[in-house]
């Protein structure tokens, strides 16, 4: 692995935006995505991840579903021999859908510490809410004959086990990822240790404010993941219906008179609306503008209600290999009507 230098063109870490978590930790306001979307490889992202750390990120989203947490660990490694504290790095994971048992979701959460070599996790997700397994690469019309819909008791006893990793300083704060309102409502009323924070997919084009504003207002903080669209996404999560962020006129326009491109005036927007972006890059010029992006000079309140206007409700990442029956489309994963489909 490469060597560590702070570089002279980067953002000072301590001006990058927080927030504070109820614990009163302080999680960067703009993290690095890992996901090499089934097509860059694990030495590239860890490569990039170390060179978001010389620009300036101290904020990493992993998962051991993307398949390169061991190359990561190399990449913090480097940064923390290099003079970074492990304290002043905000590190993220998350248990896949095939661990959701007690016993694995323990065994998987050593694993990733001893891939990412750290002694505990900053966050620790629940990737999921379905413990339904599809093999890495699959194609969208993968479905696995295990495949459950979302079974409350069963949800809880795997969100005991993340509470007894909290218990056990293994990881500093839970979180939810890819849930609903109806699913948080029972988590809510169930858990001992409340999620911190929730992963959605959130850009312009697919903003869900009923979502957003329930998980603001039950004292979570939204993490955004897909915050540029997700340009890179693998084709089982391309449709012919979906819409480009970046080729809105509204992005466009308003990326042009700050001088951005449109893709970090996308990650720019989430973070002053109030998610954390997790934008992947594994180009220096890209993954330094939008860091740059997000501590520049904020966008007007008349530029936020341009972008507010243009949301077009297209979830991308709709999840379709996780279905459990036959007769299904995607949209029975995302309770529309209030209800959680069985
Ligand atoms: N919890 C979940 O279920 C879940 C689901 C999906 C994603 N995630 C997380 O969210 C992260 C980000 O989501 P994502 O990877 O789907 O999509 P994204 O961040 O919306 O888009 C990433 C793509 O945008 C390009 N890009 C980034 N900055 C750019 C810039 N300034 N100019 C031009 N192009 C730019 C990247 O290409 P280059 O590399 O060429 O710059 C890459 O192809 C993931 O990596 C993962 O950590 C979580």
């Amino acid at each position: 692995m490469s060597t560590f230098r702070p570089a002279a063109d980067g953002v000072n870490p301590q001006q990058v935006p927080s927030r504070a978590l109820p614990s009163g930790a302080k999680i960067p306001a703009i993290g690095l995505g890992t996901f090499g979307s089934d097509s860059v490889s694990g030495a590239e992202v860890a490569a990039a991840v170390v060179g978001a750390a010389e620009v300036g990120y101290r904020h990493f989203d992993c998962a051991s579903v993307y398949g390169n947490e061991r190359f990561i660990g190399g990449a913090l490694q480097t940064i923390i021999s290099g003079g970074v504290k492990r304290e002043e790095l905000w590190i993220n994971s998350k248990v896949w859908n095939d661990k959701h048992a007690p016993q694995d979701l323990i065994a998987s959460c050593k694993q990733t510490l001893s891939d990412l070599r750290l002694d505990y996790l900053d966050l620790y997700f629940v990737h999921w809410p379905f413990p339904n397994f599809h093999p890495p690469g699959c194609d969208v019309t993968s479905r696995s004959k295990d495949s459950r819909p979302y079974i409350h008791e069963k949800f809880m006893a795997t969100w005991g086990a993340m509470e007894s990793l909290a218990a056990a300083g293994l990881v500093r704060h839970l979180g939810t990822s890819n849930m609903t309102i109806p699913k948080l409502k029972l988590l809510l009323r169930d858990a001992n240790i409340k999620p911190a924070v929730n992963e959605m997919e959130l850009h312009p084009h697919f903003q869900q404010p009923e979502l957003f504003k329930f998980v603001t207002d039950s004292g979570i903080v939204p993490i955004g993941y897909s915050p540029i669209g997700s340009p890179g996404r693998p084709e089982r999560d391309r449709t012919p219906a979906d819409t480009v962020d970046m080729d809105d006129p509204v992005i466009v326009n308003i990326a042009a008179d700050h001088g951005l491109h449109p893709a970090s005036l996308c990650v720019k927007w989430g973070q002053q609306r109030g998610q954390i972006p997790i934008p992947f890059s594994v180009k220096r010029k890209n993954y330094l503008a939008n860091l740059q992006a997000v501590c520049g000079a904020p966008l007007t309140v008349d530029e936020m209600n341009a972008i507010a206007a243009i949301d077009k409700n297209c979830r991308l990442i709709k999840g379709q290999v996780f279905l459990w029956r036959e007769d299904q489309s995607w949209e029975d994963l995302w309770d529309l009507d209030g209800t959680i489909t069985r």
